[in-house]
């Protein structure tokens, strides 16, 4: 049907699209998680209005979209992904310096997924990373840590900052403050209050 209807051209971009969507779903679930279940539980709670993304790539360009009437900052070191960053909040740096930047208690929420063992790879890089999201939260604001156990990798639950400075909190409908998904490898949702 899709044959006889579209040109050869956007037949070719309509199976890319439906392909990408089936591999985010099959092998990348907690991507779809991320989207569709945490951010819609984030954004219902409307006194999150200042939210900190971390790390940006062309493929979280559409939660600019989903994030549109929040501030939404992001953060990212490479000068050459900050098209893929807030067009009027972006920095470019490494979260560590947050606080050369904005002043404390500026977030509401800080959603640091993927970064954790993916360029902050040490236990003192990873101290400094919380204890910098910490100084730019409110107290009660929220903090989200998305990451992939690895042999020899970053353990937020390893790490003094995260213990000393937040609390562990349950974000429903994820059910639990440590939330495992499972695909082509595991993906940890940690879920925090600022203290
Ligand atoms: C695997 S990607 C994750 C992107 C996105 N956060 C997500 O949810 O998929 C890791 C990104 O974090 C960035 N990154 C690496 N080290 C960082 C640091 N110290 N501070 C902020 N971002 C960093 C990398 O440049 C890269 O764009």
């Amino acid at each position: 049907m899709a044959k006889a209807v579209l040109p050869p051209g956007v037949r070719t971009a309509a199976h890319r699209l439906d392909y990408m969507a089936r591999y985010i779903t099959a092998y990348k679930p907690d991507r779809g998680l991320l989207k569709h279940i945490v951010f819609p539980a984030i954004l219902a709670d409307e006194s999150r209005r200042r939210v900190l993304f971390v790390g940006v790539e062309f493929y979280t360009v559409p939660y600019l979209w989903q994030f549109r009437d929040r501030e939404f900052w992001t953060i990212e070191p490479v000068a050459s992904k900050a098209k893929y960053g807030s067009r009027q909040h972006h920095i470019v740096d490494v979260i560590e310096n947050l606080g050369d930047h904005v002043p404390a208690e500026t977030f509401d929420v800080i959603i640091a997924n993927g970064v954790l063992n993916y360029g902050v790879d040490t236990p003192a890089q990873a101290e400094a990373m919380f204890r910098a999201c910490a100084t730019a939260m409110r107290s009660g604001g929220l903090l989200l840590v998305g990451w992939n156990p690895r042999p020899g990798g970053v353990q937020p639950g390893e790490l003094g900052s995260l213990r000393e400075l937040f609390e562990p909190t349950v974000l429903e409908p994820l059910g639990d403050s440590s939330h495992e998904v499972l695909g082509h490898q595991v993906h940890v949702f940690n879920t925090y209050v600022r203290r």
